[in-house]
């Protein structure tokens, strides 16, 4: 129920009503002409301004982005309520004009901004199952997964004696994984096509984050001015020429009979549709819908696997209870698989962790309200943007014991069994919950044991982090990484980003290397000389 509007903007009336016209809208901090209520985010770690208002205006609170109304959800128990409780409600996007630029329009969406419809809903059925058919969840994707892990093992080893930044290596070996299944086929690590390709697609990332992309998109007209999107978003214009050189080998090279990955299953569809049918299966889409699985696949799984080196550098006595688990149930002369899981309850609730603690897309994606809707006694109009605060369900200080630590026994019983929590949302829930994370569970479980399996990841510390040796020196030195890990989150516009925040690796390192001296693969663990303190 909402009393009428004043219009802000011309044209539809209906998109831009200001919210204050509502009542019983979500209360929310004073909006100021033209900026609404910008000021009062920031825009390169959004989730921390939500907290700090959630505790003024209460888990629904509402902003106002330049003409936009917008609704963010705090806590578990919003958040399940709108994307559990009323799931359809909650299930579209907001339309994303910076996007035109790359092709994508009301009628051309892609996947994941894809509005709630039917084209989002042919894309998504056909993207699960196409991904089932070529293993997601399957023994046949496993065994790649596992040779994948295999390969990236040997490139650590290859680094013996030297610290390095691993992230690279980690990107390449998770891309090869979605892009065999998106592409059909893999890369060996130093292959300049494919570093080029994993560098403009990490770039194409970051230019996705802080205030930039979205004053772009609420005032999409400067990207009408000439040289603007050239200048902005260089790297996803030449990711997507890149994902045009792909795509036309595929065409050339497709054959019916020959369906070897998700592309080719694609280009069938776009032959089956029949001439003045609407579809989504249209040359066009497929561009977007190839770009979504590549980048959506490979940034995430990467960044939680960072993390997870991080954590294990920082914890070693997590690491130690892992390295014992691995031992008892693999062993050193097998490679990991899925079946191990249900005996690793400890790793796998590490795993857990790692992502709780992690929390690598702090407010997820954005959503819009398909229909009237009310919520917790309030009321948010159809067409109202709403933000997920994630990091606040991971991070819910009623639900988690130690929401600020890294404590994998969150995912333990008394008895030392894994047991589920139901406010693990880093996949959030709901209609657009996260397609891949199936793959992503396979993917995490997999690459981690392997390299626990081989490796004991140590801090470099002769080399930088500590300089006061006494124990006092050592104590703040501790006290101050997990200050900024507390800290410290992975930004990003929707939300993440490519690698350890900066403050991160200077705090343990103070160089550009990363973080870590490693082992010899082929070595037993228990060999590996301490170079610790
Ligand atoms: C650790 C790994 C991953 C995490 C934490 C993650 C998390 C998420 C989250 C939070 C969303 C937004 C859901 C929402 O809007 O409510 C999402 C959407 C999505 N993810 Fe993932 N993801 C991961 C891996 C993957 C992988 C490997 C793929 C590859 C297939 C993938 C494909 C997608 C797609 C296509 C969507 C959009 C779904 C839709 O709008 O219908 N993700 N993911």
């Amino acid at each position: 129920m909402y009393v009428e509007e004043e219009t802000s903007k011309g044209g539809s009336s209906k998109e831009y009503k200001r919210s204050r016209s509502w009542s019983r809208y979500p209360p929310g901090p004073t909006s100021l002409p033209f900026l609404g209520t910008i000021l009062q985010v920031n825009f390169y770690n959004p989730h921390l301004s939500f907290n700090q208002l959630s505790k003024k205006f209460g888990n629904v609170f509402s902003l106002q982005y330049f003409w936009t109304n917008v609704v963010v959800l705090n806590g578990y128990e919003a958040v399940k309520d709108a994307l559990v409780q009323k799931a359809e409600d909650f299930a579209d996007r907001p339309y994303f004009p910076r996007y035109e630029h790359l092709g994508y329009n009301k009628c051309c969406e892609g996947l994941i901004i894809s509005r709630y419809g039917p084209a989002w809903r042919e894309q998504r059925r056909f993207a699960l199952s196409t991904l089932k058919n070529f293993g997601m969840g399957k023994k046949s994707l496993e065994n790649q997964i596992s040779q994948e892990a295999g390969f990236l093992c040997s490139a650590f080893s290859c680094k013996e004696g030297h610290s390095f930044d691993p992230l690279f290596l980690i990107k390449k070996a998770v891309s090869n994984v979605i892009y065999s299944l998106t592409f059909g086929e893999r890369f060996d690590y130093d292959d300049e096509k494919f570093q080029r390709l994993v560098e403009i697609f990490q770039q194409a990332m970051k230019e996705e984050t802080g205030f930039l992309p979205q004053l772009l998109n609420e005032v999409p007209f400067l990207l009408r001015i000439p040289g603007v999107p050239q200048k902005v978003f260089q790297y996803q214009r030449a990711s997507m020429s890149l994902v045009d050189e792909i795509l036309n080998k595929h065409k050339e090279t497709w054959e019916s009979t020959h369906i070897k990955d998700f592309t080719d299953a694609f280009l069938q569809e776009v032959e089956k549709t029949k001439e003045g049918v609407e579809t989504s299966f249209t040359y066009e889409n497929l561009r977007l819908v190839a770009v979504d699985l590549f980048s959506a696949g490979t940034e995430t799984s990467t960044t939680t696997l960072c993390w997870a080196v991080l954590y294990m550098l920082l914890h070693p006595e997590v690491q130690r209870k892992v390295h014992e688990e691995i031992d008892k149930v693999i062993g050193r002369d097998r490679s990991p698989n899925m079946l191990d899981q249900a005996n690793m309850p400890y790793t796998n609730a590490v795993i857990h962790e790692i992502q709780r603690y992690g929390d690598i897309l702090p407010i997820g994606l954005p959503h819009m309200t398909y229909q009237d809707t009310e919520l917790q006694g309030f009321f948010i109009p159809k067409d109202t943007v709403i933000i997920t605060n994630l990091s606040s369900v991971l991070k819910d200080e009623t639900f988690w014991e130690k929401p600020h630590q890294f404590y994998p026994e969150h995912f333990l019983d008394a008895d030392g069994q894994f047991v589920k929590r139901e406010a693990f949302l880093p996949f959030s829930a709901g209609r657009r919950m996260c397609l891949g994370e199936q793959l992503a569970r396979m993917e995490l479980f997999l690459f981690f044991t392997s390299l626990l399996q081989c490796f004991t990841f140590q801090l470099n510390r002769q080399e930088n982090v500590i300089h006061d040796k006494s124990s006092e020196g050592k104590r703040k030195d501790k006290e101050r990484i997990d200050q900024v890990l507390c800290e410290s989150w992975i930004p990003g516009c929707l939300v993440f980003l490519h690698s350890l925040p900066e403050e991160v690796k200077g705090s343990i390192v103070g160089s550009e290397d990363f973080l870590m001296m490693l082992r010899k693969m082929h070595q037993p663990r228990h060999h590996v000389q301490n170079l610790g303190s």
